[in-house]
C-alpha cells in the first residue's frame, strides 16, 4: 500500500484522534468491556490504556492495515490486559462462533468496506448475551449538515483512507438485529473540533439476544 495510507495517515490519525475529548469517550466506551474481548479496527491502539484488568480476561485485536499494526506494536508490551494481535478484517473474522463476551468498535464502522458483513460477524463471534460496544461518527439528523456530509464524502474517503462521513451506524446496528441498550454515557454530540458539524458521535451498547 502507499506511503500516505500506511505511514502518513496512521501518524495523522494519532494526532487528530488523540484529542482529550475523544480519549474521554474511548475510556467511557471501553469501561463496559468484560471477559474475553475482541476489538475490531484497533488502529494504533488508542483504546488500550483504558481496558481494565479487573474485568477483562483477554483482549484480541484485529486490524488490517500494516501501518496501523506497526504503530500499535509499540504499545502492546505495556498492555494492562493479556493481548494478542491478529491480522485480518472485520468482514471475515478468523474466530469460532460464540468466542467473545464483548466486541468493541471504536471509530471503525465508518471505514470498513461492508458494514452489514462486519455486523453479521460481530453477531456470530459474540456469545449469547454478549455485548457489542461502539463509538462512531455518523450521518447527522439535520438535513443541512447531511447535505455537507454527502458532498464532502468523496474527499473524506480519500483523505481518511476509506472513512465515510455519511453512515447511519447506530441504525445499521439495529438493522443487523441488535437491540440497543442505554449506556451509562450515551450521547450524540459534536465533538471533533474544526470538523464538529460533520462528525456527530454516537456511543452505543447492543446485546446479542
Ligand atoms: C478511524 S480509524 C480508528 C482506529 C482506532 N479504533 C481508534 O479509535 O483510533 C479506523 C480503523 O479501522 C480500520 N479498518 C478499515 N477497514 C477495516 C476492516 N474492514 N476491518 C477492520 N478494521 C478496518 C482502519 O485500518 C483503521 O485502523
Amino acid at each position: 500500500m502507499g506511503l500516505y495510507s500506511e505511514t502518513i495517515f496512521p501518524w495523522l490519525l494519532d494526532k487528530a484522534l488523540g484529542h482529550p475529548n475523544i480519549q474521554r469517550r474511548r475510556q467511557a466506551l471501553v469501561s463496559g468491556a468484560q471477559g474475553d474481548v475482541l476489538e475490531i479496527g484497533f488502529g494504533s491502539g488508542a483504546t488500550l490504556p483504558f481496558y481494565d484488568p479487573a474485568s477483562v480476561t483477554s483482549l484480541t485485536v484485529v486490524e488490517p492495515s500494516d501501518g496501523m499494526n506497526r504503530r500499535a506494536a509499540a504499545h502492546l508490551a505495556g498492555s494492562p490486559v493479556p493481548i494478542r494481535s491478529v491480522p485480518g478484517a472485520g468482514e471475515k473474522l478468523p474466530f469460532a462462533d460464540a468466542s467473545f463476551d464483548t466486541v468493541v468498535c471504536c471509530l471503525t464502522l465508518c471505514s470498513v468496506q461492508n458494514v452489514g458483513q462486519v455486523l453479521a460477524e460481530v453477531q456470530r463471534v459474540l456469545k449469547p448475551g454478549g455485548a457489542f460496544l461502539f463509538l462512531e461518527h455518523v450521518l447527522s439528523d439535520d438535513p443541512a449538515r447531511q447535505r455537507w456530509q454527502q458532498r464532502l464524502n468523496p474527499i473524506q474517503r480519500v483523505v481518511g483512507v476509506g472513512c465515510n462521513l455519511n453512515r447511519p451506524s447506530a441504525q445499521l446496528v439495529r438493522d443487523a438485529g441488535f437491540q440497543l441498550e442505554p449506556m451509562p454515557v450515551q450521547e450524540e454530540e459534536r465533538a471533533f473540533g474544526a470538523l464538529k458539524t460533520l462528525t456527530p458521535l454516537v456511543m452505543g451498547l447492543a446485546i446479542k439476544a
